[in-house]
């Protein structure tokens, strides 16, 4: 730890950052599936240096202390944790709303209903495409009908239920058979998220890129669909390698959220991991002091660390210069401007990618393994 381990008397109403209202709490980085999109860091935390309960109890405390009023309950599995009804019902005491972002593996009708009991709000469930074969070849495990099964149990229970599905060359043009999954399921929402290209899924960014005409024609589907479902809210996560236009990352670096990962780390996006920069831990510090005060989340937050083009574009409160995360992972530099943006000269990086993508051998989400099988469709 390179932070002082001084905790100042912070008021919440005087000068300094707005507080953060949504917190992402990644329980573990165990998880029983391999897609091959995932976006933990190639390097996962191993269980034995995950959080105890108490720990995780007090940074909900903390949390809603300073703010936070969201927070998704994700891995990783989070069902792994066999502590997930105290880690639930501490947020729920607490007034925070909780939503369990689940690969469905794992949960039976007295798993939810323990949740539903610790207050558990609502449920988010990824698929990896609209059949079981298809389903389960991206997620490298049989998975779909636990999924399914999940879907019925939190309806079941009367618990909203949405549906997560990251989107990419190997299910783009499944879209129509995803909404209509989604109907059929009960799902009141569907998460539609063009893969973001961060940890592990970096290694298969050649294979998961898709073609503009099909980004073309899945938008295109997107929009009919709003139109033909109804009671299914659609949200299309853009891609942002397409168009020139860097995405809005996280709201803002230190803007609207914050990270708590498995092992206690604080980061203000879960990407960050591989930042070179040193993040603060809720075993040496408030999470108070380390929204306000850490190094980690004052290095791009704002737009004073802005060099050009970005210090002069009037798009810079708009969409914060982009990704730091993508722009080191590209550039080495994570103050640079994005490369997905237009105007950054690094956006031939982007561009040469966008060109030599094509079909090719997905490596699976296994890091004791690697190479992984080969997927065709
Ligand atoms: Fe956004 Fe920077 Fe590009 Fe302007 S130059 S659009 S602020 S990323
Ligand atoms: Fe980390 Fe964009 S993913 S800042």
């Amino acid at each position: 730890m390179s932070e002082p381990n001084n905790e100042p008397v912070v008021s919440q109403t005087g000068d300094g950052p707005a507080p953060p209202w949504a917190m992402l709490a990644e329980l573990t980085h165990g998880c029983p599936l391999h897609c091959p999109y995932c976006s933990n860091p190639v390097g996962l935390i191993p269980r034995s240096r995950e959080l105890e309960t108490a720990d995780w109890v007090r940074v909900f405390e903390e949390a809603a202390a300073l703010g936070v009023i969201h927070a998704h309950l994700s891995g990783g599995e989070p069902l792994l944790r066999p502590d997930l009804r105290e880690i639930t019902e501490a947020a729920a005491r607490n007034g925070v709303y909780t939503q369990l972002v689940t690969s469905g593996v794992g949960l039976d009708a007295d798993r939810l209903a323990e949740l539903v009991g610790a207050g558990l709000h609502s449920v988010q469930l990824s698929v990896q495409d609209s059949t079981a074969a298809a389903s389960d070849l991206i997620a490298g495990t049989r998975s779909f009908a636990a999924k399914e099964r999940a879907a019925a149990l939190v309806r079941e229970a009367g618990l909203p239920l949405g549906l997560n599905v990251v989107l990419h060359r190997r299910n783009l043009d499944s879209i129509e058979g995803i909404v209509e999954l989604a109907a059929t399921w009960g799902a009141e929402r569907v998460e539609l998220a063009n893969t973001q290209f961060y940890g592990w899924a970096l290694r298969n960014r050649r294979a998961l890129l898709p073609t503009r005409e099909q980004l073309a024609r899945a938008k295109e589907s997107v929009e009919r669909l709003r139109e033909r479902v109804e009671g299914v809210e659609l949200i299309w996560v853009v891609p942002d390698y397409f168009d020139g236009v860097p995405k809005p990352c996280m709201g803002g670096w230190g803007a609207i959220s914050l990270t708590v990962g498995p092992d206690g780390s604080v980061l203000p996006c879960p990407a960050a991991y591989d930042l070179p920069l040193e993040f603060p831990n809720v075993r040496d510090h408030s999470l108070e002091w380390i929204w306000r005060r850490s190094t980690a989340f004052e290095a791009y937050r704002g737009t004073e660390w802005m060099s050009g083009p970005c210090s002069g574009c009037p798009r810079r409160e708009v969409d914060f210069g982009g990704c730091r995360c993508q722009a080191f992972a590209l550039t080495g530099d994570a103050s640079r401007t994005d490369p997905a943006c237009g105007l950054s000269p690094d956006h031939h990086l982007i561009t040469e990618l966008v060109e030599s993508a094509g079909d090719g051998e997905l490596v699976y989400r296994r890091p004791e393994r690697r190479g992984g099988l080969q997927l065709r469709r």
